[in-house]
């Protein structure tokens, strides 16, 4: 059967602290883009019943609106409440919003780096029992992003929406000892934006937050102190009801910085750029002249105007007795969905579906062999 994989037979599924992205293999971007928010109502009078709605169903604009968010920074949360959440997530997807039966599919998931066997074997038995697919993949989300621009060595750097990771990889491969997870990413800049305009956006509107940092946050080559980032005529935002705000420049300098230097946040951490040229620090000597030549891009926030100058620019910098013309930093256009190309591309070869995922009837047929299943699958 596996020998007649075509390219469509899997559907990949990229889990995110904000946005789950899901599609088909083989095709060159997700057909789905759900934001990772549950609205879970308890109805009182039919007993316990429970009434789940995800990602667009949800009127997020309500305020009365009881939402949850599964995944936070980058891995699932581990509580029941959590997983049902995931659960129902998935089972929407495949079911009802790309319309197949769920025990006739093949699912490629991503997972976070780094995260716990248990974490994965639970994903294991949502999808291969609760959900009865016919074969599961789940592969590290930075190998995959690595893996969208046709590379299996260098730096991946992912900047999301709870987790920015920093992860080298050799042959396909990650090298944990060196492996930089920071906890901050493109929430931060968000929440951090709310937060200084509270005099004009409510609580609830965290998503016009979102739309600033997305349309006015530039990162600068070189931050200085009361630098002027946007013409005149690109301060102002629209709120819905047509009032005009002029958003302050210092409030956008400082956001943009926030992953530069943490401590705007209060955060006692390094920067990203630190921590790149730390983590290729780490790696055998032997290896490094592929990690700064491949220093690899993805993710929503790594989309902010002027992060990849910056990035280069500071790397370039940093890295003591290296050319400038041998670092190379790479963020190509489609970079916002990387690890969800690189795992459509991957899933698509039929050795991945051979040789690199879990089949339904091997998960059944010994349940003392789930661990050991979960450790020969994990890449
Ligand atoms: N053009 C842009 N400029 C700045 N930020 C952007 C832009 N486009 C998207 N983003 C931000 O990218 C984030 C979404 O990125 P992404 O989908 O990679 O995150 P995720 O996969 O859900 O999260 P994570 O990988 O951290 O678990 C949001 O914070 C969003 O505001
Ligand atoms: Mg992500």
């Amino acid at each position: 059967m596996e020998a007649e994989l075509d390219t469509k037979d899997f559907i990949v599924i990229d889990n995110g602290t904000g946005y789950i992205k899901a599609g088909y293999s083989g095709e060159d971007a997700p057909k789905i883009v759900l934001p990772t928010v549950m609205s879970v109502v308890e109805s009182q009078e039919q007993g316990k019943s429970k009434t789940m709605y995800s990602g667009a169903d949800i009127d997020l604009k309500n305020p009365e609106t009881p939402l949850f968010y599964p995944i936070d920074r980058g891995e699932i949360k581990n509580t029941e409440q959590d997983w049902e959440c995931m659960s129902f997530i998935w089972e929407h997807i495949i079911k009802n919003l790309m319309q197949e039966e769920l025990n006739s599919v093949n699912v490629l998931i991503t997972d976070s780096i780094l995260n716990t066997r248990e974490n994965r074997q639970r994903m294991a038995q949502v999808f291969l029992e609760t959900l009865g697919v016919n074969s599961l993949g789940i592969m590290p989300a930075p190998v995959l992003s690595l893996f969208s621009i046709g590379k299996t060595r260098g730096i991946a750097v992912d900047v999301g929406c709870g987790l920015t990771s920093i992860v080298p990889i050799f042959e396909g491969f990650a090298l944990p000892h060196a492996i930089h997870k920071i906890p901050l990413a493109g929430n931060d800049i968000t929440s951090f934006i709310h937060q200084k305009l509270s005099a004009h956006l409510k609580p609830t509107q965290i998503f016009l937050s979102r739309n600033i940092t997305e349309d006015m946050v530039v990162v600068p080559l070189q931050y200085r102190k009361g630098q002027e980032l946007l013409s005149e005529d690109k301060r102002f935002y629209e709120l819905p009801g047509g009032k005009i705000i002029n958003v302050d420049q210092d409030i956008l300098a400082n956001a943009a910085e926030i992953l530069f230097k943490p401590s705007i946040i209060g955060q006692d951490i390094k920067g990203i750029t630190d921590q790149i040229v730390e983590s290729i620090m780490k790696c055998d000597n032997d290896l490094k002249p592929d990690m700064y030549g491949n220093v690899v891009l993805s993710g929503g926030s790594s989309m902010m105007k002027g992060f990849y100058e910056r990035v280069e620019k500071d790397i370039k910098n940093r890295l003591e007795g290296v050319s400038n013309n041998d670092i190379k930093v790479y963020a190509d256009s489609f970079r916002q969905h990387a690890a969800w190309i690189g795992g459509s591309m991957l899933a698509s070869l039929s050795t991945f579906g051979q040789f690199m995922t879990i089949k339904k009837e091997e998960w059944e047929n010994d349940p003392n062999m789930k661990p050991s299943l979960i450790h020969k699958y994990s890449f």
